[in-house]
């Protein structure tokens, strides 16, 4: 069992929901104990300040759900990692399934996002996963080493060992439709072999790889006791306090 070995992380990904005023009234409403987990909620951008201020002296952490790889410039309508860095955002989440789909994410800029995301001191959440079209095609394994080691590529070993994966199956996501735990926890365990054929054993033992794709407070607890499985990116159901809370005490630690 190398579980142990690394940090379990729990996620919230509000996407593109919540005022200011509704943020703050959740995280008021989150009660995170315990130290199994490391608790991260991923806010709109115009959330980020009021989170930080509103998580205040508990162990919630602020994510960023997207950010631009260049330092500054003629960008317009982007956010840098600089810049989240400054209101102290600690994480961020890089090519989620929604951003490939709607906003042209590739690979490529998947993997600058993420060099810009370390070179700030930003930990990445760098999302994978296969279309429902592609698992029928019998090619998940193919789509996640493609995304693995294109999305990865060029990083050190201490790099990737600060990064964490989601592996967020795209036909799960929102539609209520959760990959079994046993299928969470294969496709989890072949994307650390893929990092392991690039990087070794001990590295890939390191890298938290989360699962994501609508967890809820039901199902968490047999999902995250997979293995494979160190923790997870939750949608909808990050947007409900108590169910958010029974996710983070299923973490397995
Ligand atoms: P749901 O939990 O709503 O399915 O969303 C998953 C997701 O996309 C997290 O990034």
């Amino acid at each position: 069992m190398n579980k142990g070995l690394r940090k379990t992380v729990i996620a919230g990904n509000w996407k593109m929901n919540k005022t200011r005023a509704e943020a703050a009234e959740l995280i008021k409403q989150l009660a995170v104990d315990g130290d199994k987990a490391d608790v991260v909620i991923c806010v709109p951008y115009t959330n980020l300040q009021t989170a930080a201020e509103a998580v205040g002296g508990s162990s919630v952490k602020i994510g960023a759900q997207n950010v631009h790889y260049e330092k500054s410039g003629a960008f317009t309508g982007e956010i840098s990692a600089d810049m989240l860095k400054e209101i102290g955002v600690e994480y961020v989440i890089i090519g989620h399934s929604e951003r490939r789909q709607y906003f042209g994410e590739t690979d490529e800029t998947v993997n600058r996002r993420t060099r810009a995301a370390l070179n700030a001191g930003l930990i990445p959440i760098v999302c994978i996963g296969e279309l429902l079209d592609e698992r029928e095609a019998n090619i998940t394994e193919e789509v996640l080493s493609r995304q693995t080691k294109l999305g990865l590529a060029g990083f050190t070993a201490d790099e990737i060992k600060k990064i964490i994966i989601a592996y967020e199956p795209v036909w799960a996501i929102g539609t209520g439709k959760t990959a079994t735990a046993a299928q969470a926890g294969e496709a989890c365990g072949f994307i650390r072999g893929v990092i392991a054929k690039i990087h070794g054993k001990d590295v890939a033992d390191a890298v938290t790889i989360q699962y994501g794709g609508s967890m809820n407070a039901k199902n968490a607890a047999e999902l995250l006791a997979q293995e494979d499985v160190d923790g997870g990116l939750i949608g909808g159901a990050s947007l409900i306090a108590e169910d958010f809370g029974t996710i983070i005490n299923a973490a397995q630690g």
